[in-house]
């Protein structure tokens, strides 16, 4: 039977009772985590969120009734016990902050009993993230999750106060907002005053801090909720936190400055980390040269070497044919992986396919120098040593060399020096490599909608001297944008806006958006515009992500309190779900058969 707090006061949490303490009487109140009945004596681990502390009961210092009921405690009970605080009478738990100290208890009170929880309430837990999800409250009690989300806590405690320091104003902005489709898909929320309408939920505060800066406001911050209906992954979810800032009278250098002391705090108190600065900066064509990647993990080498020219003349067909494709030959250098079995290496081959290579070549070096090749036979003898030259091949070495359009070949051989390096144990979690790549091109072209899009938004300056390509090769146009990569993960991204009507409207155009849907959709800014806008520029990290990282944790899933899963469902709550017919009603809502809309049924 639950029992009530009633005239009870907790004076400490589990462990911030310490040695400090011996002799003192002491309350606290948490969670049964074991306990063992050993005749005439209980021992009994007390969980809170601090952690765990031993209380003892034997039934000359407790009494008889105390005693019954502390034989009766199960898993995830919760008490509140009285007791002294003592030095621990057996050995001393030296994992354990308490483990020098136990509660000899006087009194107890079962505050609440508990059903056998579904999944032991432990530390790297075994138990399927499916079910731990269903019932996350139980999970959250898991130190490693309580952990995460201190620690999410407490960036964003530290933010608020740097920002604050540096002259930030922390505004809100809305979320139900106008729908501007341009990036990802928008969640829309239906409007029961205007039937047939819809609000949207933001992608991003952007807009309305670009508004800020017209109103004069200088420094922005925001702790915002941002909602994108795309696919997920490990390091996405369909709702997540970004820390959004905006600036005006800036440019690049100094949203970098700024944002760069934010993080060597942020590092420094939560992971004792010193960040080097300032922090390194590439640009993206860079990034994509020697990584194939535009956010490149920096914890290891593996450069890639682009080859093109080494093989331009050789009868293989493979390398020919994608050189007079446009295309190029690049490869890496696994060094010291020559001895990598056949059956890896074909592994390896099957991986690239996964990102749509046509094949890998390879090379495996043996440590007398000779060596065993897919393509050897297509090629002169001097021409495969030149290959090997021009990649550093050593004896030992295993060199891959993909095929193809850039594209193809920078997600190819960017993400197996990725797979590599997870093989070969290069990713140490402890190890934190920060990197700005910068000069983002301004504009992709999307092969689905047949015209460029723009690669951050539509609202990022072209690079000044390259403004002059805009009509005749878009393609060209660097922009002022920048990302923060942090061991091969993009952290956050930004960009010095456009604050010229004449520059904004030529984007648009090249967006190929008639002034008239330009006006539709982003009116309202056109408009703030012409009142005075002062240059401005800015820069939003994903929380999620940072928090994820700072405590090497391989998903966001594990940073959130309630995160959603692949389908962007919550397990827990089951949303989302049907509604009653008449909230439809009210809302002029009709649904229609899932073969009408193309939904696969489930
Ligand atoms: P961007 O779209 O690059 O820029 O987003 C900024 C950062 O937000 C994080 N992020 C996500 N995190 C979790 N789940 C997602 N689905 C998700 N999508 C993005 C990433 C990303 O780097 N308004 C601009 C910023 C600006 O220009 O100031 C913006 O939203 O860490
Ligand atoms: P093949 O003559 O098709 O057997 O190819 C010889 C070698 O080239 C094999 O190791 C293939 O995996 C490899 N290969 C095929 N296509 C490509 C490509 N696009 N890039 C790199 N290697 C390739």
């Amino acid at each position: 039977m639950a029992e009530s707090m009633m005239g009870l006061k907790r004076t400490h949490r589990c462990t911030e009772v310490t040695t400090a303490d011996i002799g003192q009487e002491v309350t606290v109140m948490g969670w049964i985590q074991k306990s063992r009945n050993k005749g005439g004596i209980i021992f009994v681990d007390l969980r809170d969120r601090s952690g765990i502390l031993q209380i003892i009961f034997e039934e000359s210092d407790c009494g008889a009734e105390n005693f019954a009921k502390a034989e009766k405690l199960r898993s995830e009970f919760v008490v509140a016990v009285t007791g002294r605080v003592e030095a621990r009478s057996g050995a001393v738990n030296e994992n354990l902050a308490t483990g020098a100290i136990e509660v000899r208890a006087h009194s107890m009170r079962v505050l609440a009993e508990s059903e056998t929880p579904p999944f032991p309430i432990e530390e790297n837990s075994k138990t399927k993230e499916e079910l731990r999800l269903k019932y996350r409250f139980l999970d959250l009690r898991r130190p490693d999750l309580q952990r995460n989300l201190i620690t999410r806590s407490r960036v964003a405690t530290l933010t608020r106060a740097f920002l604050a320091e540096e002259g930030f104003l922390e505004i809100e902005t809305p979320t139900l907002i106008k729908s501007t489709p341009e990036g990802a898909r928008d969640y829309l929320v239906p409007s029961r005053v205007h039937p047939g309408s819809f609000y949207a939920l933001p992608q991003s505060p952007q807009l309305f801090k670009q508004l800020l800066m017209c109103s004069g406001y200088d420094r922005y911050f925001q702790l915002a909720r941002c909602y994108r209906d795309e696919d997920l992954r490990a390091d996405r979810q369909p709702e997540f936190t970004q820390i959004d800032m905006e600036l005006s009278f800036v440019d690049v250098d100094d949203v970098l400055d700024v944002n760069e002391r934010l993080l060597q705090k942020l590092f420094k108190e939560i992971c004792n980390f010193d960040v080097q600065l300032p922090i390194q900066r590439m640009t993206w064509r860079e990034a994509m040269d020697r990584y194939g990647s535009d956010k490149p993990d920096l914890r290891f080498g593996m450069e890639l070497k682009n080859v093109s020219q080494v093989v331009k003349d050789c009868e293989f067909v493979v390398f020919k044919g994608a050189l007079e494709n446009g295309g190029s030959v690049r490869g890496i250098n696994a060094e010291g992986q020559g001895h990598m079995p056949r059956k890896k290496i074909d592994a390896l081959v099957e991986y690239a396919k996964g990102f749509g290579a046509r094949g890998l070549a390879y090379v495996a070096i043996a440590e007398d120098g000779s060596f065993k090749s897919s393509f050897a036979k297509f090629m002169k003898d001097e021409e495969m040593k030149a290959l090997i030259a021009a990649m550093d091949g050593k004896p030992g070495d295993l060199l891959l060399f993909a095929a193809d359009r850039d594209k193809v070949v920078f997600d190819v051989l960017g993400n197996l020096r990725l797979e590599l390096a997870r093989q070969l144990g290069l990713l140490k979690k402890d190890d934190f490599k920060f990197l700005w790549v910068t000069e983002f091109p301004l504009l992709e072209y999307s092969e689905e909608e047949d015209r460029y899009v723009a690669m951050h938004h539509p609202f990022t300056m072209p690079m000044d001297e390259d403004i002059q390509y805009i009509d005749t090769d878009p393609g060209r146009v660097r922009a002022k944008a920048y990302d923060i990569v942090l061991n091969g993960v993009e952290m956050g991204g930004g960009s010095v806006r456009i604050h010229q009507a004449d520059i904004q409207s030529k984007m648009f155009e090249v967006l190929g958006f008639t002034p008239e849907r330009a006006n539709e959709q982003f009116g309202f800014l056109l408009s703030a515009f012409k009142y005075g806008v002062p240059p401005h520029a800015g820069l939003a990290y994903g929380l999620d992500r940072v928090v994820m990282l700072m405590v090497g944790a391989d998903s966001i899933r594990d940073v959130i309190a309630f995160p959603k899963v692949k389908d962007a469902s919550c397990l827990m709550t089951e949303a989302p779900g049907e509604v009653d017919e008449k909230q439809l009603q009210e809302l002029g809502i009709e649904i229609a058969a899932e073969e009408a809309v193309g939904v696969e049924p489930k």
